[in-house]
């Protein structure tokens, strides 16, 4: 069982591991945001994160997504430290390994449903042939195979967030890390994207982490955290 102990928050052979994470920016003046972290999340499961708005919760998935460095401590991933590796290194792994579902969906709106999902893997040099398999895959699986040649600025916001989504695990990513994927869409569809991410979590056995305001999506998941004041703690209560 997962016991917070004060602050620490850790899971039985996590896939990942952060310990003693903090975070401060400086700009005009100095904001430490987060205050030695500690999480872990182990293969497959499903952890949420709750939390006011400017607590923090985007920064610690971008750390989490190695897409910004702490300002101390460390990342394990198998056994390795991660921000140990330099800049071009550590891009190819986070390429590799994590997939990022955002509140605003970040996709080309010129290029089709099926040019978006394969993007990273042509990035990262795969074949496009295999990509396009997945892809058509994982569509398919979505309730999306027709709409595959559809540009995604002629898409609606929850269709748009499926494609997301897709473009998310088209590199099978050990970890999904999806920032208040529901926030900008209405109850019903937020729900249905929310049953795919978890219907995907199942097929794929990915790890998921997945920052949101809504309580009810949240206390689904296998674990939900609440981030305050710069730590995090579980979170049993969710009246
Ligand atoms: N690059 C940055 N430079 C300076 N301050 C930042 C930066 N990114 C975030 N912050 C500040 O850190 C705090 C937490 O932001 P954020 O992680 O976006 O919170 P949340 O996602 O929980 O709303 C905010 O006060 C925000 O202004
Ligand atoms: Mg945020």
């Amino acid at each position: 069982m997962n016991r917070p102990d004060s602050g620490t928050i850790a899971a039985t052979e996590p896939l990942f591991a952060a310990h003693g994470i903090s975070k401060t920016f400086h700009k005009n003046s100095e904001i430490t945001v987060l205050r030695s972290i500690n999480f872990a999340i182990a293969p497959k499961e499903m952890v949420a994160i709750i939390g006011d708005s400017g607590t923090g919760k985007t920064t610690l998935l971008h750390i989490l997504g190695t897409l910004e460095r702490p300002s101390s401590g460390r990342l394990i991933y198998r056994g390795k430290d991660i921000f140990a590796q330099n800049d071009k290194a550590l891009s190819h792994f986070r390429n590799k390994t994590i997939g990022f579902v955002f509140q605003s969906h970040h996709l080309l709106p010129e290029f089709t449903a099926l040019e978006n999902i394969i993007m990273p893997g042509l990035i990262a040099g795969k074949k496009k042939k295999a990509l396009l398999g997945r892809a058509e895959e994982l569509l398919s699986k979505m309730g999306m195979a027709g709409r595959v040649d559809h540009k995604v600025g002629e898409l609606s916001g929850g269709e748009q967030q499926r494609i997301a989504l897709a473009r998310a695990l088209i590199m099978k990513p050990a970890l999904l890390l999806a920032d208040e994927p529901t926030g900008n869409l209405d109850p019903g569809t937020g729900r249905r994207v929310f049953d795919l991410l978890t219907e995907m979590n199942e097929i794929f056995k990915i790890s998921t982490v997945m920052v949101t305001h809504n309580y009810q999506l949240a206390a689904k998941m296998d674990r939900c955290l609440k981030l305050d004041n710069g730590k995090l703690t579980q979170l049993n209560d969710f009246s």
